[in-house]
């Protein structure tokens, strides 16, 4: 159960109770919680201390952070004691069971997972887009979907000099959003198949190597949209602060390990030159201009891979819309940095006292 505002605004602070927090994260051993250990160590996060918390099968294992070995333990109400900084990247369930521990324990949480990012008293946050909105949190803050974060920073800077009025999305998700052993299937699959062999998907629902499919989520048989087209859609639309915006989306997921693609078609309620948007996104906070048409270069996940910034380019009029109110992007962003870790450890410095 989510900490009650009444229960939480009295006792908590919007910033860590001190200057160099102690630090857990919940789901150390997975794909994001690796992120996390390096986005910490590379940014010279400041922290007390740091514990690193998985499920029975991983306690005892050793991970390494600055140098140090620390032994991962597995996750139990107790773990909490003494936590400053809880960042959750062990799946909705885990979250939903143990972030209101976390809370009571003193803890500011920052989950990665999808259990609160549409209740109203806990922010959504991408923090070059509406990070004012940490300001309001009560103890949890969700960190967005990974293709709603990486296309929001994009969209931000268009968004907020000519309001957006439609979006069209065509997504290329990696492997990495299905965790490790995804990522992992799509290793062995491919070796498999390069060899000759059979291979019979664990992770995935369908042959990942040299092949795409729609992506994995439940299907809501009566839309025929999938769970992760919704996230991105109330999520999108959350982050932006523009509830009712329309957004047509189809996620698919391609045999990429770790960055995100998407197509976007964003039509605004005016006429808005490609050069105009060119301009607006051009040094925008978290963003990378690859718009190279000469050179035939625009953003590729073998680049935006590993790399904090997200990139944009093929930066073009649709001409799908005669009135001239609709701009064509691409948009790449490695879904393990500004689409999981880097996106919550940027949420906890700004929580950091100054
Ligand atoms: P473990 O490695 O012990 O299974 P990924 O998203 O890459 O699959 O990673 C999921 C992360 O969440 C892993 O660190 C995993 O730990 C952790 N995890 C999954 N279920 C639980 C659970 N019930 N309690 C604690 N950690 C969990």
């Amino acid at each position: 159960m989510l900490t009650k505002p009444e229960d939480a605004a009295s006792t908590l602070s919007r910033q860590f109770r001190t200057a160099r927090p102690a630090v857990a994260i919940v789901g150390a051993t997975g794909a994001v919680g690796a992120e996390l250990l390096q986005c910490l160590e590379r940014r010279n996060f400041p922290l007390a201390s740091l514990r690193l918390l998985a499920s029975a099968r991983s306690a005892g294992k050793t991970l390494t952070f600055a140098g140090e070995q620390i032994v991962v333990e597995e996750l139990t109400e107790a773990s909490f004691e003494g936590i400053d900084l809880a960042l959750f990247s062990a799946g909705s369930g885990t979250s939903k069971h143990y972030a209101d521990i976390a809370v009571k324990a003193g803890a500011i949480v920052v989950d990665n997972s999808s259990a609160f990012r549409m209740y109203p008293d806990v922010p959504l946050i991408v923090p070059e887009v509406n990070g004012a909105a940490l300001a309001t949190h009560r103890g949890i803050i969700a960190n967005p979907n990974c293709v709603a974060a990486i296309a929001t920073v994009a969209l931000a800077p268009l968004h907020s000099a000519h309001p957006i009025r439609r979006l069209n999305i065509a997504t290329y998700q990696s492997a990495s959003g299905a965790g490790a052993a995804a990522m992992e299937e799509l290793r062995e699959s491919t070796a498999a198949y390069l060899n000759g062999e059979s291979y019979q998907p664990r992770v995935l629902p369908h042959p990942y190597a040299f092949n795409f499919f729609s992506h994995n989520a439940d299907v809501d048989q009566e839309s025929g949209y999938n769970g992760e087209e919704l996230k991105v859609i109330a999520e999108t639309r959350r982050i932006l602060g523009a509830d009712e915006l329309p957004v047509g989306i189809t996620c698919i997921r391609v045999p990429v390990l770790r960055a995100h693609g998407m197509a976007i078609t964003v039509t605004f309620d005016e006429a808005v030159t490609p050069e105009a948007a060119r301009s607006l996104l051009t040094d925008a906070p978290g963003l990378k201009l690859v718009d190279d048409r000469a050179a035939n270069r625009f953003p590729m996940p073998s680049e935006a891979s590993g790399e904090d910034d997200v990139l944009v380019g093929r930066i073009r009029r649709d001409l799908g819309d005669p009135s001239g109110r609709s701009i064509a992007l691409f948009v790449v962003g490695d879904q393990l940095l500004k689409g999981a870790a880097l996106n919550a450890v940027q949420i906890a410095e700004a929580l950091l006292v100054r």
